[in-house]
């Protein structure tokens, strides 16, 4: 067995957590809308047509927060397509992902399926196709009372009250070549600028969020976001980040240590933040939008088979694995460790479209991937504290990965402290030790963990409970020193307290 220890100080805190980074996404997609959250006339359908069932999945998320309509879609989206009566609205032929879009769901209705949902919205605005002037628009359509013709339009299609949406997306991954309206870095940064200097004249107080790299390993990664923020800084309040990982050649150990390139995409982009900052000599942070991040790739083989212009096709569904759950686990870990800069996250996707909820026409259910986020997202609020990991570590395509992946977070409001940690050894389980005597009288509360012999195993419509978390972990507190035992590829979440 191996022996890892982790050491923190109650008063050497990393961050506040923002609950915005347990965020996620819905976009115009595969069935991520249709068939999805939408579906009139499904048995748990309500008189709008949004499916219950799956509202009470995204409640049970624990979702503060859903970036929409896009993703690639966005950047050819006319948002006037979606609002007003359902029968003039126009069906479009979605370039992005090459289908019809019957624009039966749009803004309004995604605002009233949040409202149900408990989740608020993060909108993005299309920079790709359009500009500046439907941006202003879309800000006035969505958070002006009363006076002049886009708010009065709002009211004319019965929402009298404006929607008041804080988050807004300057566009999407505008970097990238296969992307609508595509731009080199300092046109973005400019028409970044200009829009984000409109929309916020229109509402000082909504927060915007610049297009960083759309991967790490894009060429123009790191050049984008200087020429990006040098551009916007003053308008700009986050820089995003996206990033999917795969596991196409089998190599498990490697592909559970993605989250060392991921914490290093993370520095890298804080660090020419802040350089920017020092440039411009401002007094402001820029933080950080990990507004697209999971594991994609089950999927792609099938894609490529789907015939165009066809509705709601079954796209981008990733059939999750127990593997592919350790990573999320380990991906959440790594942004909790950056939670002074990662304000803002997003599990992309949501419903159907590489997501932890999958839906039939029948019944709606769990991939393996839920549990890590639904766990973390319940234990992780509060305040990360600096979580000094020893630990055997192993050579891995992204550099040395520590075989335990592990972050602490304090709640002093409800005066707890969970440990969340993955054993990335796939053969030999691991005695953890955490000298608590900080945190005197606290005993293990809870001891939850996920772990399977199979890492190849699937929750499936027919069978969703072949990976799921189970309560009654081995761990103690002794003398102060909490001693767990963290079987080969598992998560735990060890949550303490009087
Ligand atoms: O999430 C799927 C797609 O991945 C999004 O539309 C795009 O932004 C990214 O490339």
């Amino acid at each position: 067995m191996k022996k890892a220890a982790l050491h923190i100080d109650k008063y050497m805190p990393i961050g506040t957590v923002d609950p915005r980074i347990y965020g996620s996404f819905i976009e115009h997609l595969g069935r991520a809308v249709y068939e999805g959250i939408y579906q009139p006339g499904q048995a748990t359908a309500d008189e709008q047509g949004l499916r219950r069932d799956v509202i009470d999945l995204v409640k049970e998320l624990n979702v503060p927060v859903v970036r929409y309509p896009g993703g690639n879609f966005v950047s050819g989206y006319n948002w006037e397509d979606g609002v007003g009566p359902k029968e003039k609205r126009p069906e479009r032929l979605e370039l992005a992902w090459q289908v019809v879009e019957s624009n039966q769901f749009g803004l309004n209705e995604f605002m009233d399926w949040c409202h149900k949902a408990q989740t608020e919205p993060m909108m993005a605005v299309n920079l790709g196709t359009r500009g500046v002037d439907a941006a202003r628009n879309l800000v006035e359509y969505c958070n002006v009372r009363d006076g002049g013709y886009y708010s009065s339009l709002r009211k004319s299609h019965g929402y009298a009250d404006p929607h008041n949406i804080r988050l807004w997306c300057l566009g999407n991954e505008m970097d990238g070549p296969w992307q609508m309206g595509h731009k080199t870095a300092q046109e973005y940064g400019r028409i970044a600028s200009e829009a984000g200097r409109v929309m916020k004249m229109v509402d000082p107080n909504i927060e915007l969020v610049a297009c960083g790299s759309s991967s790490l390993t894009i060429p123009t990664f790191g050049t984008w976001e200087d020429t990006v923020l040098s551009e916007c800084y003053e308008e700009a309040d986050y820089l995003s980040l996206h990033q999917y990982y795969g596991n196409p050649d089998n190599r498990t150990a490697d592909f559970l240590a993605s989250t060392v390139a991921m914490d290093q995409f993370i520095s890298s982009v804080i660090s020419i933040c802040d350089a920017v900052k020092a440039k411009k000599r401002s007094k402001k942070s820029i933080h950080l939008s990990f507004d697209e991040w999971n594991v994609w790739y089950h999927s792609n083989e099938q894609d490529k088979k789907l015939e165009r212009w066809c509705r709601a096709p079954h796209q981008l569904e990733d059939v999750y694995n127990f593997e592919d759950a350790l990573l999320v686990a380990g991906m959440m870990i790594t942004m909790l460790r950056h939670a002074d800069r990662v304000k803002v996250a997003c599990l992309a996707q949501l419903v159907n479209v590489i997501a932890p909820i999958m839906t039939s026409d029948t019944g709606a259910w769990r991939q393996t991937i839920f549990y890590p986020f639904a766990l973390i997202s319940k234990y992780g609020r509060g305040t990360a504290l600096r979580t000094a990991v020893e630990s055997p570590v192993y050579e891995s395509v992204h550099g040395d990965a520590a075989y335990l992946e592990s972050v602490c977070v304090h709640n002093e409001e409800d005066d707890t402290l969970t440990v969340f940690a993955v054993n990335r050894d796939l053969e030999d389980s691991m005695e953890l030790t955490l000298d608590l005597r900080q945190f005197a009288g606290y005993r293990v509360k809870e001891h939850i963990y996920m772990t399977h012999k199979d890492v190849k195993a699937v929750n499936t419509e027919q069978d969703p409970m072949q990976v799921v978390p189970v309560s009654g972990g081995n761990s103690r507190v002794e003398d102060g020193i909490l001693h767990a035992v963290l079987q080969d590829k598992s998560f735990h979440v060890i949550h303490l307290g009087r």
